[in-house]
Order: structure tokens, then sequence, then C-alpha cells
């Protein structure tokens, strides 16, 4: 891992301010000042000292979950409502969720205590693809579709282009994939209700390059290897 990504990742500032500490000589690595901030450091035992002062390398967890309906996305729940860390053991409390899945929603969410992966899957600038599974009251007639996919009026903003798959289109059901690149409350069911159609079923599918695959409802499993790198790489072209 580059200098100045450990420093941000590990607490230390922001990746600006990495920059700024580096280039101003207040960082060493193994003993030695070091002025470049793509220094390569082996972040489990990096040996990374700012003001003399060694960075203990923290230790990430990333937990995907398939959330069940009738659970919060909140850490804690103020009205007692179930949520999303009672489906984890207790030693993964300190994790956070990444993103938010409305109470009735299903699917794919990362739970995590790495603040820069989280940044990168939410803020709007890294234009993260996200993947819902969505059932339909009615039939989706093609004018509506495209309404939808051109963008609604939600809170008085105009959501971004979406794209639209359709499953099935029945007569009084239809089953689709949308995939959106905000994360707007409620924002597929209000974008739906914008066009005056009735979402039953919703399910995340895709959060960036993150997929739930095969993973069961309720269950939960660690990111592997490819995919840990693949959020973290997230925006390093930005
Ligand atoms: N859109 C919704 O309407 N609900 C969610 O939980 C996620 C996206």
């Amino acid at each position: 891992m580059r200098l100045q990504v450990f420093l941000s990742r590990n607490g230390v500032s922001s990746r600006r301010g990495a920059l700024d500490l580096i280039k101003k000589g207040n960082v060493s690595l193994n003993g030695e000042v070091v002025f470049e901030p793509s220094t390569e450091v082996d972040e489990k035992c990096a040996g990374v000292s700012v003001n003399g002062e060694r960075i203990k390398p923290r230790k990430f967890v990333y937990i995907l979950l398939n959330k069940p309906k009738g659970y919060m996305t909140t850490k804690e729940d103020r009205f007692a409502d179930k949520t999303v860390l009672d489906l984890l053991p207790k030693n993964l409390n300190h994790l956070a969720p990444v993103g938010r899945l409305d109470k009735d929603t299903e699917g794919l969410l990362l739970l995590t205590n790495d603040g820069d992966v989280a940044y990168k899957l939410t803020h709007p600038k890294f234009n993260i693809d996200k993947t819902y599974y969505v059932t339909l009251r009615e039939r989706l007639e093609h004018q509506k579709r495209i309404k939808v996919e051109n963008g609604v009026y939600l809170d008085g903003v105009k959501t971004l282009p979406a794209k639209i798959k359709i499953i099935k289109l029945l007569r009084d059901r239809t089953e689709l994939t949308i995939t959106i690149h905000e994360g707007k409350k409620r924002q597929v069911r209000r974008m739906f209700a914008n066009v005056k159609t009735k979402v039953l079923y919703l399910k995340r599918l895709v959060q960036g390059p993150l997929k739930l695959g095969t993973l069961k409802v309720g269950c939960a499993r660690e990111l592997n290897a490819k995919e840990i790198n693949s959020i973290r790489m997230i925006g390093d072209d930005v």
C-alpha cells in the first residue's frame, strides 16, 4: 500500500493531509524520513512513524450480509427495532453499515470499520452502480419506464439517469432490475411511486464491484481478497 494511503486509512489524516505530512518530512519508515508519498509500505507491519510516534496498523473487517426484511440499517435503534447488527456475532458490533437499506428491503449490505471504503462506496462523486431486483404491482408501461430511466423529481431534484432491464412483463406484475448511482432515501420505491407504480419487493443485488450472488437471506460472509482489493481501489483513477 502507498504511504499516503496508509496514513489516511489508519486515521492519521485525510489523503491531502497525509501528503502534506510526508512532504514536510514528518513521516518516517523504519527510522528513515520519507518524502515520496507513493513509497510502498507493508500494511500489516508497516514501521511507519509520524513525528516520531509509531502508527499501529488497524485491522479492517469487511462483512457482506444478505439483509432480511424487518431489520433496520442503523447501529442502534431508539425504538428497539431489530438492527442488522443483531444478525452478526457480538465481536462485530463495532462495524457500521455502508449506505442504507429500508427496513422492508432485502439484499446486499456491506458492514465495515473501514471509513475510507465506506466513503468511496457512498459518495456520489465515485458514481457507484447499485442494482436492485424489483417486483412491481402492475405491468410497467413503456412511457413510465422511460420516465424513471430519464429521471424523476424527488424532493425537487431530478434523479440521475437509471437503467432498467425487464425480466418479466406480465398483465398485473413486472419483474425487473434497475441500476442507479445515488442513495437517496427510499430512492427506488419513490422513483416508481413517482410514476404511480408500487414496489412490492425490493432487493439489492450489486453495489459497485460487490455482488450478492447466492448468499442466503440472513447470512453473512467475509469479503475475499479480490473483493477487498476492488473496493479499496475505487477512485484511485479519479
Ligand atoms: N431504494 C429504496 O427504495 N429502498 C432501499 O432500501 C434502497 C433503495
